[in-house]
């Protein structure tokens, strides 16, 4: 029996469907397949912008004719969507044939669910109200080597106004310590190379006690494990981020030199409305800082053009912090009013022809900035932790600290090898570039 999953949203769902693949390895289901070969197919959901929704709507209802041809094909539909209120029903009114509803609370009772759905004809949804660490035990199936993600929390307390997440997601629960750090310990064993410890808001890893330790003692403890191998973290909340954070960075040869610390906007005004609990002030401040430890540190951020009552001045400061916090990179995106969030309610609501004419000019200012960091390591040597081959190309590729993707040749399969590459051009995020020998 094979399964197929799709996964929207973030590195965390991307995460979660490795767990989802373990539980259906352990339902039988043996290898992952093309989607017209599964006997499985789950829908692992997001719900933070209306079009990862929209995305998910249309390829469940593509299915419709495969499920009529495939009677024993099992359809299921997970994640923060299926999780979000009232959505369940959408979902099982508008497909019918959907098998089975579950939530982000609930992942772990995923095997029984299909027990259940296997032995009864009738549709099965199932959510639950949030229960502390519902993924403890489940052994995913990585698929992301020669990187692996770890959880160190769940669920988020921020309630920026604008977003869904603690809605869907719960409070924010961490794990405890020793468990991240046995995780870290086997996945460096198992020949793991890179490490991204995740959470909605890492800095506040602790906040109910569970943990055992603060954020920056945890990621000093994930940095000390002996092997050769890099560490990342995301998200920092600026709201939160401290020097002993950045003084652990500097310390670690391992933890790589790059914070993504979403900004969101560059407007006082509208950062308030956003709940977001820091001023730019505060903001520029924190990356100062960070660059006086660890001088000339990429920072990466996500913004948001759009909120309600957003005017063309507040929409420029933000454009002005691009420049100013002098950003390695962006994630940009265009306000989405999500049902049940503060920003939904609010007056003043942004015409979509005013939010598409700035993201435009926003991303022109991002991909300047992309470019000139990118620029900088033409001439130079970087490290390159090789995680994939191109067939296109014809070339292996990898990141660096920075995040940058380099492209190289090589005869040899280098997946999972730590390269230096001496870098002649430079393409957006994308560095080209030979091999050197390591002294
Ligand atoms: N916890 C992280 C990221 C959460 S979601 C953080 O706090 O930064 C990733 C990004 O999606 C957010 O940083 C935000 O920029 C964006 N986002 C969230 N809700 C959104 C909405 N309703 N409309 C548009 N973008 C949104
Ligand atoms: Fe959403 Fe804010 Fe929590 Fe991030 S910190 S998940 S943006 S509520
Ligand atoms: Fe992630 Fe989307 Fe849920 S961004 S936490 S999958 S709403």
């Amino acid at each position: 029996m094979n399964y197929h999953i799709v996964t929207y949203g973030c590195q965390m769902n991307i995460h979660e469907s490795e767990k989802i693949a373990g539980i259906l390895k352990e339902k039988g289901y043996g290898t992952e397949s093309p989607i017209e070969e599964a006997d499985i197919i789950v829908f692992n959901t997001c719900c933070i912008r209306e079009n990862a929704e929209n995305h998910a709507f249309g390829n469940i209802g593509a299915l419709k004719q495969l499920k009529r041809e495939k009677k024993n094909l099992i359809i299921a539909v997970g994640g923060c969507m299926a999780q979000e209120e009232g959505k369940a029903q959408i979902l099982r009114q508008k497909f019918p044939f959907i098998d089975l509803v579950f939530g982000t609370h609930n992942l772990s009772e995923l095997g029984d669910l299909i027990d259940r759905r296997r032995a009864r004809r009738k549709a099965i949804v199932s959510l639950r109200e949030e229960r502390g660490e519902t993924e403890a035990g489940i052994e995913p199936v990585r698929t992301s080597y020669p990187g692996a993600w770890v959880n160190i929390t769940y669920g988020c307390n921020n309630f920026c106004s604008y977003c869904i997440v603690p809605y869907v997601r719960g409070r924010e629960r961490s794990r405890k310590a020793e468990d991240v750090l046995r995780e870290v310990r086997s996945l460096v064993a198992e020949g793991f190379r890179e490490i991204t410890l995740l959470g909605q808001n890492v800095n506040s890893y602790n906040s109910d006690g569970q943990g055992g330790m603060s954020f920056p003692e945890l990621l000093d403890a994930v940095a000390s494990v002996e092997g050769k191998f890099r560490v990342r973290f995301m998200t920092s909340h600026p709201k939160d981020f401290s020097e002993e954070l950045a003084r652990v960075m500097k310390k670690h040869e391992k933890i790589c030199n790059l914070l993504h610390l979403p900004a969101q906007s560059g407007s006082n005004r509208i950062l308030n409305l956003m709940n977001r609990r820091y001023t730019r002030e505060k903001y520029l401040s924190e990356i100062a800082m960070l660059r006086s430890i660890i001088p000339d540190c990429p920072v990466t951020t996500d913004l948001i053009v759009g909120f309600p009552t957003e005017t063309e001045e507040e929409f420029e400061e933000t454009l002005s912090l691009v420049k100013e916090a002098n950003f390695a990179s962006a994630f940009t995106f265009v306000y989405s009013p999500r049902t049940g969030t503060k920003a939904a309610e609010m007056e003043g609501q942004i015409p979509e022809e005013v939010s598409k004419e700035r993201i435009m000019r926003l991303v022109a200012q991002v991909n300047e900035n992309t470019r000139n960091l990118s620029a900088t390591f033409v001439g130079k040597t970087t490290e390159i932790l090789c995680e994939d081959y191109d067939e296109k190309k014809g070339l292996y590729l990898g990141r660096n600290e920075a995040g940058r993707m380099g492209y190289f040749a090589s005869e040899r399969n280098l997946i999972g090898e730590f390269v230096e590459l001496k870098v002649e051009r430079a393409n957006g995020v994308s560095l080209f570039g030979e091999l050197v020998e390591k002294s």
